[in-house]
């Protein structure tokens, strides 16, 4: 598997044409740049094959609707210039980014009307956004002071280009001494973590929050696992006090997989080292990865 960022200048797709890096712009007037108005999406291929691709545009589709921007291609034609910008990469394990900007509107102002949209496809090799490290020994995370933005403000469904509030709460965390942050609802309920979402594992269940969160779809993926495993799963509320007190906690994503939490805010979380589960979980989420069972095939 590929993990380290290559040297050499990869092909991006813009707008219908492939460019290499050096070559691959945007107005600076591009409302995504102006006000982070954009919606977007991240996937990756394993062995040439991009995982639960169509999940991944669904939801790129959804973003886009609930923000109205109009995709420039339908869902099969962006289907073919993520698997063709895989292609043009000549990547086996990738890291793949598509990007919808609101784009370009008559003045630089805050007005979203009359602006055309920008599509952006990168693919990189893999890259993990947590190291090794953080597989083997799992991470120490913080509970941010900065809470998570509520659904009245921008409904969390949305996988929208402005990250800041996440930024903020991994720039909190980092700079506090821990690995990451742990984001929590205005109303104090544990919601999720800049790029993952949260698993508690108490007593042979797993505990997932239902609100406030990215429905991510690596999420989806370790509920499907639980269910071939026989492992129930609670969509519920969860607090603090269920983090400190959980056998187990992880996180899930697609850009750093399944990885375990062994500390919350100075509190060992079980053994305070991996569990058995988190490990589980990992390795049947890489076996459904390698067996390309749910992938399109990019070869
Ligand atoms: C805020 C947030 N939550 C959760 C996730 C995990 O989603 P997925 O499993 O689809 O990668 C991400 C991934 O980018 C994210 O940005």
């Amino acid at each position: 598997m590929q993990v380290a960022p290559s040297e050499k200048q990869s092909i991006i797709y813009i707008d219908g044409e492939f460019m290499p890096e050096r070559d691959a712009k945007i107005s600076v007037f591009d409302h995504v740049v102006l006000y982070g108005d954009g919606v977007y999406d991240t996937c990756c291929a394993w062995n040439g094959k991009v995982f639960k691709l169509d999940e991944h545009l669904d939801r790129l589709f959804e973003s886009a609707h609930a923000v109205k921007i109009e995709p420039p291609l339908s869902k099969s034609e962006l289907k073919e210039a993520v698997l063709e910008t895989v292609r043009q990469n000549e990547l086996q394990d990738a890291y793949v980014k598509i990007i919808l900007t609101r784009g370009v509107g008559e003045l630089p102002l805050l007005s979203p009307y009359g602006c055309t949209p920008s599509l952006i496809i990168f693919a990189k090799p893999y890259m993990r956004l947590v190291g090794e490290d953080a597989h083997e020994k799992g991470i120490r995370a913080k509970l941010a002071s900065v809470r998570r933005i509520p659904d009245q403000c921008l409904p969390s469904k949305i996988k929208s280009s402005n990250y800041q509030n996440h930024v903020l709460v991994r720039m909190e965390a980092n700079e506090a001494g821990y690995d990451d942050g742990i984001e929590l609802s205005t109303e104090g309920h544990i919601a999720e973590a800049p790029g993952y979402n949260i698993f508690v594992a108490k007593g042979g269940a797993l505990y997932t929050p239902k609100d406030n969160i990215l429905v991510g779809i690596t999420r989806q993926t370790v509920i499907e696992i639980a269910e071939r495993e026989g492992v129930p799963v609670h969509e519920t509320t969860l607090t603090a006090f269920d983090l400190f007190n959980a056998d187990e906690v992880f996180f899930s994503s697609t850009a750093g997989g399944i990885f375990a939490v062994v500390e919350v805010d100075g509190r060992k979380i079980g053994s305070g080292t991996p569990g058995l589960i988190a490990a589980r979980f990992r390795e049947r989420y890489y076996d459904l990865l390698e067996s390309g069972e749910q992938s399109a095939a990019a070869y």
